[in-house]
């Protein structure tokens, strides 16, 4: 299967098995707005679990908050996302469909690269053994025309989005006739730029209205309680804000199932600092923030960080953690470093002196900050893309499994009594009141044994609990895990303590 086929199994895998659902579903979808289902829910709870403890509990130093979507306007300006937050639009003037410029330029550019690579693997097949990759790339007169090809519109393209020429990336897209994939033309408008927040209006009559926005990120509700938490939590410097709340943000390109959506979820949390000790304090948030992913346990290599080079106005370091999802290593998260400039714009706009007195240095200053930022859904889209697979049986049938880290797994544990009589039901049914307070469990006493083990396989259930007619006189059970299918008899008083073993959060923090 190709990364696109197996990108298209996932999505519907979770909507077969209640994780994600396509919003407004009966009225034929919201285009790039999702509904958690009953697993969904779940997994991003424990996810967000798994953040907030790491954040708020395990620093002293750090408090989280919960400010509102609706903020005051001027916020939006002081923040420059009135003025700023914006992609570059284009439109197919026979197709009326709407597209990102710079997105049209770098899928272009990822074709070509595409094709490189399967003349690569072309000669691989034909030299077998005696291939020598690196002289093939630099030989081969198909491989040399493509990599020219992109080059030259690489560096045109780097150009462009450093100088924010917008009739430069329309007139790359006509020289390169991209065209548009539902017309087939190269009919297009100008580029022009196309503000990404969602305004609403506020206020009972149309006169007394005012424009206010759902927020595109979280971190501004930080930056304005800054003197609140400061004051009212009498945080010393360096001291954290963590929030996880809802940001919106109109995509013009909304693709790629739950990695890019209009309403998402984010966790961020903003380090106030000293002047001069921000360099230090991004190094140590990077390092912090890749040991919390790398600790899940879906494998170190699939995780990189990609330094930017290009920074925004208001940071003098940034970087993303990217992670290998099925269309290739994507950002899952940002670290930057953003000086002073959001609560020295906040001072700017609000007239309020925004200033921390620091008793070491007998002086008031203006903190600067590093921020950490999180998307929740990209994260439960990481989860699941890497823990779906479908396995071949020694005895020829194949399964498909879920095998999601067992802290973050929605269900902890399957009860399941052998047959619906006999008395296995009742023993079943006080098994499941007795670890139901502990962790989130299922009872199932529908279909066969084997089929009701491969239904808690797809949806990552670490262990299934088997009440048997023996159970009834030794007062143990079967207990199948779920990625090595083992099994074993196990006491029932002994079930708490095995099953906490592995599905504890703690164990995942206490490993940070
Ligand atoms: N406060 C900084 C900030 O918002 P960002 O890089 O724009 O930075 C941070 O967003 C994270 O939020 C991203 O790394 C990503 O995980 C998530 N995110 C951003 N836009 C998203 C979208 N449209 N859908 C889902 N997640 C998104």
């Amino acid at each position: 299967m190709t990364q696109d086929e197996l990108f298209k199994v996932l999505v519907a895998h979770c909507k077969e098995y209640g994780f994600i659902f396509p919003s407004s579903e009966i009225y034929d979808g919201l285009a790039a707005v999702y509904d958690y289902g009953q697993m969904g829910v779940e997994l991003k709870n424990n996810i967000k679990q798994y953040w907030w403890n790491a954040m708020t509990r395990l620093n002293e130093n750090i408090v989280g908050i919960d400010s509102c979507i609706f903020m005051h306007p001027r916020i939006w300006e002081a923040s420059g996302h009135v003025g700023a937050f914006n992609d570059p639009l284009i439109d197919n003037k026979d197709s009326k469909k709407r597209y990102r410029a710079d997105v049209l330029i770098e899928d272009f550019l990822a074709k070509i690269e595409e094709k490189v690579n399967k003349e690569v693997e072309k000669g691989r097949k034909r030299f077998g053994d005696a291939f020598d990759e690196a002289q093939f790339r630099a030989t081969n007169p198909n491989v040399l025309r493509e990599m020219a090809k992109y080059d030259e519109v690489h560096a045109r393209y780097k150009k462009a989005e450093d100088a924010n020429d917008l009739a430069e990336y329309r007139q790359i897209i006509i020289d390169n006739n991209i065209v548009c994939p539902i017309s087939g033309t190269c009919n297009w408008t100008d580029v022009r730029q196309f503000n990404l927040m969602f305004s609403t209006s506020m206020g009972s009559t149309a006169e007394g209205a005012n424009t206010i926005y759902l927020r595109p990120e979280t971190a501004q509700g930080i930056f304005v309680n800054y003197l609140n938490v400061q004051k009212t939590g009498r945080m010393k410097i360096p001291f954290g804000i963590a929030q996880i709340g809802k940001a919106f943000r109109n995509e013009i390109v909304a693709r790629q199932f739950i990695f890019r959506m209009r309403e998402f979820e984010q966790m961020e949390m903003q380090f106030f600092i000293k002047p001069g000790t921000e360099l230090e304090w991004f190094a140590k948030w990077k390092e912090q923030r890749m040991k919390w992913h790398v600790n899940i346990g879906m494998g170190a290599e699939n995780y990189r960080f990609h330094d930017h080079e290009k920074l925004a106005h208001y940071a003098n370091a940034a970087t993303d953690i990217e992670f290998q999802f099925p269309f290739g290593f994507k950002e899952l998260e940002g670290i930057h470093s953003r000086t002073n400039w959001d609560l020295g714009r906040h001072q700017q706009y609000s007239g309020r002196k925004i200033e921390y007195f620091d008793p070491e240095e007998g002086a008031a200053y203006t903190p600067y900050v590093v921020e950490t930022s999180i998307g929740v859904d990209r994260m439960v889209l990481a989860v699941l893309s890497h823990s779906l697979k479908e396995e071949k049986l020694d005895n020829g049938e194949t399964r498909v499994v879920m095998s999601i880290p067992a802290p973050l797994a929605p269900v902890k544990a399957a009860v399941l009594p052998l047959v619906k009589k006999d008395g296995l039901p009742e023993l079943a049914q006080k098994i499941m009141d007795d670890l139901k307070y502990d962790f989130n469990c299922q009872y199932e006493e529908k279909d066969s044994i084997g089929k009701r083990y491969r239904r808690q396989d797809a949806i990552g259930t670490p262990f299934c609990i088997t009440v048997d007619h023996q159970s009834l006189e030794d007062g143990c059970v079967t207990v199948r895990e779920r990625d090595t299918m083992s099994q074993e008899r196990v006491k029932i008083e002994d079930l708490r303590a095995l099953i906490d073993k592995r599905v504890n959060l703690n164990n995942l923090l206490r490993n940070l």
